[in-house]
This record gives structure tokens, sequence and C-alpha cells, in this order.
């Protein structure tokens, strides 16, 4: 079964799913994107991932369609592709105009594209199992990574050199040493003395819509939560480290830098948000 792409009013075949060759997305990164998880063929917190990209459209980039409409689209593209359990993902870019770093003239359309993707959910359940490795990398993107913005270079060098390094993740390190975040991921660690840590949600990490619902089933455990950052030399240190996105939910860090974290084993903590995330997640 060929996939199936919506692109600016359109179902089409993944191979017939292109957009012009000046849309400012493809052209300057102009443009801001969402992913969405898919579990048993249902959006995973849709409300709370179409609020935060109306947050990213503040860049001036109008909303195509109304948050109702693009619910019916990330719909239709699931059940086109019979996603069970997958992504959906979607990118709004100002749209198509003559080369020209400055904004084009009102009346350019924004473009829409949304496409699914199946996961193996068995192949994450043994990465959870065993726990993934990370690196460190130096965090040198812009200063508004809160923006949930497609320029992605920075993030792209930082995963490429952690898969070249036989890790899964890099975690971002700022110039004073503190952990920011993943190239595709928040970062968290419990300390020794049992606390959870994650940076706070200011304008260098994007405020992950899983890192949200966390704090819910994290508060149900009567587990309270330090948002501060916290040093790489306190990861290396920490009893356990664990990142949260939409693909992953709950992922288990048992190295960093090729150092063992804990025991180098996935940790009672993040075992058991991972195994309650969902009950604290929306569907639909
Ligand atoms: N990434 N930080 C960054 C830099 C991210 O790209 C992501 C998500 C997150 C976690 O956010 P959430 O919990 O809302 O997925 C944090 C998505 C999954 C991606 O780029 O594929």
């Amino acid at each position: 079964m060929s996939r199936i792409a919506y692109v600016n009013g359109r179902y089409v075949p993944m191979r017939n799913a292109v957009v012009h060759v000046e849309d400012r997305g493809y052209q300057f990164g102009d443009g801001v994107y969402e992913v969405c998880e898919v579990r048993g063929g249902e959006l995973i917190d849709r409300r709370r991932h179409l609020a935060r990209l109306k947050r990213s459209l503040e860049l001036r980039i109008r909303m195509p369609m109304t948050e109702a409409a693009l619910g019916v689209v990330l719909r239709e593209v699931i059940a086109r592709n019979r996603i069970g359990y997958g992504t959906v993902y979607m990118q709004i870019t100002r749209g198509v105009a003559r080369r020209d770093h400055a904004f084009p003239t009102p009346e350019v359309r924004p473009s829409l594209v949304v496409t699914a993707r199946s996961l193996q959910r068995t192949r994450n359940e043994t990465l959870a199992a065993r726990g993934i490795a990370v690196v460190s990398v130096p965090d040198n993107r812009w200063g508004r990574v809160d923006i949930k913005s497609i320029g992605l270079l920075p993030n792209v060098l930082a995963r490429q050199t952690a898969i070249e390094k036989g890790a899964r993740e890099a975690w971002l390190i700022a110039k004073d040493g503190t952990v920011t975040e993943g190239a595709s991921s928040n970062a968290w660690i419990v300390t020794s003395a049992g606390n959870v840590v994650t940076h706070p949600a200011d304008r260098a990490i994007l405020r992950g819509i899983t890192r949200m619902v966390l704090f819910e089933t994290l508060k149900a455990r009567g587990l309270a939560v330090e948002e501060r950052p916290f040093t790489l030399e306190e990861a290396r240190n920490a009893r356990e480290a664990f990142l949260t996105s939409a693909s992953q939910t709950v992922m288990p860090v048992v190295s960093i830098d090729g150092r063992p974290v804990g025991d180098g084993k996935p940790g009672p903590v993040a075992t058991a948000l991972r195994r309650e995330f969902h009950r604290f997640a929306e569907r639909g």
C-alpha cells in the first residue's frame, strides 16, 4: 500500500507529494511543525500539540485552516495510512514566493503538509527494556528553541554525531555546562537523593508535550519535579536518566558518553513512568 500525504488541500500518494522549490520552508527553513503519537489508531494529546503549534505560529505565519479542520486532516491521514501505532507529522511554512528574506505579501498562503508513519512497537519496547546510550554535544542552536521551527540543522548534526558514536540521542550542553535537552527530546535525571530534575521550560528548550504530561504522572505518584538546569557532571552521577518525546514517550538512558548511569540498567522511576504515561495523556 502506498503511503498517502496531505499537501495543500489534497491527499496524494507519497511519490506525488511535492512542494514548490520556492516554498519558504525549503528556501529558508521558514516554517514550524508538530509530531504527535498515534496509538490504537488514535491521536495522543492533539489538543496540547495544536496549542503549541499555534504558539509557534507567533512567527506571524497564518494558521492555514481552523483547528477543527486540521484535526479532521490529521485523522484522515492516519486512517488512509492505516496507522495503528506510529506518528503523524504536520508542517506549516510561510508559503511560496520569489526568494527574498523579508516576508512575502499577505495574500501568500501558508503551505500545509501532513504525513504519518508506523513505528514498530516491539522494537520500541525492546529498546526501552534495554535503555539507550546518549552522548554530549555542544548546544549551538539559536536563542528561541522554544519555537518548534523546522530549522533543525544543529539538531541533525548532533544526532548524526550520536549515531556515529554508537548512541541513539545527543544531549545538548550549554556554555555553562548544563544539559538543555536532547536533539529531539527532553532530558531528565533522578538524583542520588531521588529527586526528578528537568530543565525549566524557558527559551532554551522546547516545552515538550510529553514533558508536560509527565508532570501530571509524577504528581500522581507523589514525586516532586525540580525544574532547574542540571550539569553534565550531575547527570553522570545520577541514579537514573531518561528522555521524553512524543515518539518515544519515556525512554531510559543507561549511559552518557560511554559511562554507565547508575547500574547501567533502566531505573525503576523511568520504567514506572513509561508504564503509566498513557493514563495521563489525552486520546483523540
Ligand atoms: N521532537 N525537544 C526537542 C528539541 C524536540 O524536537 C522534541 C520533539 C522534544 C519533545 O517534545 P514532545 O514531547 O512534545 O514530543 C523536545 C519530535 C518528536 C521530533 O522532532 O520528531
